[in-house]
């Protein structure tokens, strides 16, 4: 298989990128680098070229010459609060520029999209877990762009035949277990490495955004998915795309609900230190809990996430936080 991944030099790509090139397939990355790293990519087997989405210049002969059988769209920004701010960087970047390359993948017959999407298009849920039939009503622009590229799909597949799979992340977490790559973001705003980096002393403390939710220890639960198990996922969509498989959507997650508490616990059991910690009020727009029902996952792509342990997940991250990039590329 020749497969194009956009955004494979981010952090939930180059773990996809790895699990690629180990099954087989012959693998191009394209990404703009923007909060990319080279040192992601290298050594992984897979190309990379550096480009915009949106860049047509590139990305017209790049697909027209290589023909790939499906591609892999992780390329995006990622920042809710930002989203909020300027939400027009959002929507140009993540629902107008993939328009460059789903005109492309026309053009090249190229009909098969696997497309990060994310818990953030159910907005506050009326249901917990959160099955797929939950409505769609997303509280932020981040949300929403995700929720318009997938509506753009589903157009398209009535349109031009592109089958599409709409993978829905919860929360992605730890490293591949090697240490060698692993979350990188700028600013990063996720618990488990803010929490190590606190740990490490990187920066001098994290805010616990309130403790008095209607959950058993008062702070917010998330679904914490492993970003093997998110990269195997992929993997698994696109066998399911390969055979004919028509647009679908699932959530990714464990299923399983884990409190801020616990994960401070964990980090600070894994790593035998005490986090700096502040517990501060609740941050508007937060649900008390966000847990995926991934039944449908598990019953059509057969996928189980191996990571089922908040310190398990935390261990990998600790190793690449003490890894050859110390956390950081
Ligand atoms: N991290 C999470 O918990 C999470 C949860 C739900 C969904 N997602 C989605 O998963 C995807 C990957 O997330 P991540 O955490 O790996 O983010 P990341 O920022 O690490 O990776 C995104 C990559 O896309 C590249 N990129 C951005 N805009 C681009 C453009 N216009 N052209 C080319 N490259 C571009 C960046 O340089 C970066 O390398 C995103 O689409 C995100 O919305 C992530």
């Amino acid at each position: 298989m020749k497969i194009l991944v956009t955004g494979g030099a981010g952090y939930i790509g180059s773990h996809t990128v790895r699990q690629l090139v180990r099954s087989g397939a012959e693998v191009t990355v394209l990404d703009s680098m923007i909060y990319g790293h080279p040192a992601a990519v290298e050594g992984s087997g897979a190309k990379l070229v550096k480009g915009d989405l949106g860049d047509a210049s590139i990305v017209y002969p790049l697909l027209v010459r290589e023909k790939f059988d499906a591609v892999v769209h992780f390329a995006a920004f990622i920042q809710v609060g930002e989203s909020v701010q300027d939400p027009l960087k959002y929507y140009e970047n993540n629902i107008a520029k993939p328009l460059t390359l789903l005109r492309a993948m026309l053009l090249a017959g190229t009909r098969k999209f696997v497309f990060s999407s994310t818990a953030a298009t159910y907005g506050v849920p009326s249901q917990m877990p959160i099955p797929e039939t939950e409505k769609q009503d997303p509280i932020n622009p981040y949300g929403g762009s995700k929720l318009m590229l997938e509506k753009v799909c589903r157009d398209c597949e009535k349109a031009y035949g592109l089958k599409s799979v709409f993978l829905r992340y919860f929360n992605a977490s730890g490293s591949a277990g090697d240490g060698t790559i692993g979350e990188d973001h700028d600013p990063e705003t996720h618990l488990i490495p803010v929490i190590l980096q606190a740990i490490k002393g990187e920066r001098p403390g994290i805010t616990v955004f309130g403790t008095d939710y209607d959950t058993p220890d008062g702070t917010c639960v998330r679904d914490y998915v492993h970003v093997d198990d998110l990269a195997d996922a992929h993997l698994r969509a696109l066998d399911y795309l390969m055979k004919g498989g028509k647009t679908e959507c699932f959530n990714l997650g464990t299923g399983k609900g884990l409190s801020v508490k616990e994960i401070i616990d964990a980090a600070e059991k894994v790593t035998g230190k005490k986090a700096p910690v502040t517990y501060g009020e609740r941050r508007e727009g937060d649900p008390p809990y966000l847990i995926a029902d991934a039944t449908k996952a598990r019953d059509i792509l057969g996928w189980v996430p191996k990571y089922q342990d908040a310190l398990q997940i935390v261990e990998t991250a600790w190793q690449w936080a003490n890894g050859p990039h110390g956390g950081h590329y």
